[in-house]
């Protein structure tokens, strides 16, 4: 074959069809076992260097038929209820469909002519974001990739509307449970991840706000200037939303830019039950909102959503004229203005066909769900002497550890280390750990709105078993 042959061959639309049909059906059938966990295992365990070497073989001496059974068979299952683990979204079927129309359609969304259709969606699902946060119209937003940058650029535009651009003792403030991104972020930004200063928080893990101006005066004692003020919405670690509307206050008072980390909760802002978590957030001159964690979409998708739109056009100010004519000029279609992309998924589909498919009203319903189903958990949890939770939850991560009171922390440690282990070889329920006060606690997120009280039960049970045996 002559490599245009290979090349048409590789291309060929009937071939396409035909996989693309039954590949449908292997997921579909995939994601009816999970959901009714027939012979499911939820994560497939093998330690990195079988998995690698499993791979290399396959690649030699398997036929490319298999491939897609096997990626299901060795991948982690989001859909099955025995999922507890990260924040990542079981993704709705519908997902599928808008993630293969993006591939094949591929569009680069950097300029409106490489995004039409996307670019216009794109300003309809964020001014739809920016209404229920309760902005204004004079707001704007972008979708990006993953709460990460979004972070960074929120915090890179704070920076800038600050002025004092090359000043390098600027620094943020900050609950001293924020996710990583934040001093990821200002080391990007070249500053010193000293200046993030960490406000206490409380036995709630909600930013202590009376140690707000203590914090602040701290920072200016050594030379720190604070250029924003970052609210939790909620915390990573154990779910615990900051008083938003009082770290507004403080932001206003001392006229620093607010930034809600809202990539797990803001969420909520569709929640007809947990909104009022949420109390303060419209006073935010940034927030962002993750798709991929309680809102059902494929990773990564993130809103970045500012209260002032002229903040959202001063981030970045790249001269590139084969791609962005009028530099200096505010064209809300020509995306890659604002966003750290250039080339971007076509993302905004998966947010726009959700809705015009189920409405925002699916958004509550899988919200509330979760966050209701932590609340069960933590009932179970905390009626079981066996268990000690970490903190009543505000949200769906539960914290708890398995507990004896003759143990010490130490032992307590090692058996809730070892029941994790057992659990992640194990593979029928997917949880983690994490360290609050020094001390192992067994950490929980609901993602699946299937997981009910019949499999916390299990769960727990399962959990005093194996420690009793350690
Ligand atoms: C509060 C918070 N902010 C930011 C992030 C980072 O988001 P992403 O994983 O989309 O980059 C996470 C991820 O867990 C998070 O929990």
């Amino acid at each position: 074959m002559t490599k245009l042959e290979r090349l048409q061959n590789a291309y060929n639309p009937e071939s396409f069809r035909k996989d693309g049909h039954l590949l449908i059906d292997k997921l579909a059938n995939h994601l009816n076992d999970s959901f009714n966990n027939t012979n499911k295992k939820t994560l497939f365990w093998a330690p990195p260097e079988d998995e690698l070497t499993y791979w290399k073989d396959y690649l030699e001496n398997e036929t490319s038929e298999s491939f897609f059974d096997n990626l299901i068979q060795h991948s982690i299952n989001l859909h099955n209820p025995k999922y507890i683990g990260h924040q990542i979204s079981p993704t709705l079927p519908l997902m599928g469909l808008t993630g293969l129309a993006m591939s094949i359609l591929n569009n680069g969304m950097g300029i409106y002519e490489m995004g039409v259709a996307g670019t216009a969606i794109e300003r309809v699902v964020t001014d739809l974001l920016c209404k229920h946060i309760g902005y204004s119209n004079e707001s704007t937003g972008f979708l990006t990739a993953g709460g990460t940058l979004a972070n960074l650029t929120a915090l890179l535009s704070a920076k800038k509307a600050f002025g004092n651009e090359n000043h390098s003792n600027l620094g943020v403030m900050v609950s001293d449970q924020s996710h990583y991104s934040i001093d990821r972020a200002i080391t990007i930004m070249g500053l010193s991840t000293a200046n993030v200063i960490k406000i206490p928080t409380n036995k709630n893990f909600s930013v202590n706000v009376s140690a707000l101006e203590t914090s602040y005066a701290e920072a200016k004692s050594k030379g720190i200037d604070i250029f924003a003020l970052i609210g939790n919405a909620p915390s990573t670690a154990t779910g615990a939303y900051d008083d938003l509307e009082a770290l507004a206050s403080f932001a206003k008072e001392k006229q620093i830019w607010y930034h809600v980390d809202g990539a797990h909760g803001g969420s909520a802002i569709f929640s007809s039950t947990y909104k009022p978590l949420l109390k303060g957030i419209e006073h935010a001159d940034s927030v962002i909102i993750d798709g991929h964690k309680m809102l059902m979409m494929p990773a990564l998708t993130t809103a970045l959503l500012f209260k002032n739109e002229n903040h959202s056009y001063n981030t970045f100010s790249e001269k590139a004229d084969y791609l962005l004519e009028l530099s200096e000029h505010k064209e809300w279609y020509n995306l890659a203005k604002r966003t750290f992309e250039c080339t971007k998924h076509m993302m905004s589909i998966h947010w726009y066909a959700i809705i015009k498919h189920y409405g925002v009203s699916i958004f509550d319903d899988f919200v509330t769900t979760l966050y209701d189903s932590g609340k069960t958990f933590a009932k179970l949890i905390g009626a079981n002497p066996k268990f000690e939770l970490a903190v009543k939850p505000m949200s769906n991560i539960v914290c708890f550890r398995y507990f004896d009171s003759d143990l010490n922390d130490i032992s307590l440690n090692t058996v809730n280390e070892t029941v994790r282990q057992h659990l992640i070889k194990e593979g029928d329920y997917y949880i983690l750990q994490t360290k609050i006060k020094n001390n192992t606690y067994l950490r929980c997120t609901i993602m699946n709105p299937f997981t009910k009280e019949i499999h916390f039960k299990t769960l727990l049970n399962k959990i005093e078993t194996i420690a009793k045996t350690y």
